[in-house]
């Protein structure tokens, strides 16, 4: 069938939808997802700094983190690792002092070589969170640590390993430290979330709430839909309520 054949209604139909729903008429197939993909610049950047060695990092990361990959609330969050917590350099030499010793400082490289060598979220996420559930004892051998959660997980270990190796790991870690260094207002304990650059504070734990207030797109994940409304969101429906009120015999639209 050629084009000029469609049949016009059909034509029509397209065009309305298009006009409802304009966000729709570029939608992104990825595979197995025929949802619209939320644009890269409407997603809520979730910055987590925090050091391998921390408990209460720790709990964090194998507790909490991991509902940024439950009921799609990963698609509007661009989930980032710095591994770098309040680790100090010191002259001569730039040399890394961590506050947990060495083996801090240790598996902070690591870290940071896992996010480099698998920049998709989920993967160093998930290695991560294998790290921070192993990474603890006094007779540690850190490397068997790492090359373990290699193997659970299928990953290779020879791009940390030459990370690692090579320096690229301690590149890494001073980056981390200058982006750390910025923080506006300074770092005061661990993890310290930022979304969108604002600090979050001590209810790093409620971390879904505000990343679900801080959205404003139009594809609200579940994850959102069932968060209990905080005084905040109910002013905003009642003043969108109180709009469309005013707007209805305007357009004359029977909603
Ligand atoms: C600093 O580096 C120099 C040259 O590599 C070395 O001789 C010296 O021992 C280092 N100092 C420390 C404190 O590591
Ligand atoms: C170090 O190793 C990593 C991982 O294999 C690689 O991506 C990087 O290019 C290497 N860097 C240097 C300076 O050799
Ligand atoms: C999120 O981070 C990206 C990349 O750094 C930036 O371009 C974007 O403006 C940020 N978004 C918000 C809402 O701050």
């Amino acid at each position: 069938m050629t084009f000029h054949q469609l049949p016009s209604s059909f034509l029509s139909t397209a065009l309305l939808f298009m006009f409802i729903f304009p966000h729709c008429s570029s939608v992104e197939y990825d595979g197995a997802t025929i949802f619209p993909t939320v644009k890269q610049d409407e997603k809520v950047n979730l910055s987590v700094y925090y050091k391998s060695l921390s408990d209460t990092g720790a709990e964090f990361i194998s507790h909490d983190l991991g509902k940024v990959f439950e009921k799609g609330l990963t698609s509007i969050v661009n989930l980032r690792l710095i591994p770098w917590g309040k680790a100090q350099i010191v002259e001569p030499n730039e040399t890394i002092v961590c506050e947990h010793g060495e083996d801090e400082c240790y598996f902070n490289v690591i870290h940071a070589c896992a996010i480099k060598a698998w920049p998709e979220q989920l993967l160093h996420f998930t290695f991560i969170k294998c790290l921070e559930e192993t990474s603890w004892g006094p007779t540690l051998d850190k490397e068997k640590v790492w090359r373990t959660c290699c193997q659970n997980l299928k990953l290779s270990p020879n791009l940390i390993k030459d990370c690692y190796d090579n320096g690229t790991g301690r590149w890494l870690e001073l980056i981390y430290a200058a982006e750390t260094e910025r923080l506006e207002p300074p770092i005061q304990f661990v993890p310290w979330l930022t979304l969108n650059g604002d600090a979050v504070g001590p209810d790093y734990g409620n971390f879904v709430k505000y990343v679900c207030e801080a959205y404003s797109g139009s594809h609200v994940p579940e994850a959102c839909k069932e968060m209990p409304k905080s005084a905040k969101t109910s002013a905003a429906e009642k003043e969108t309520a109180i709009l469309l009120k005013q707007m209805r015999p305007k357009w004359n639209i029977g909603w």
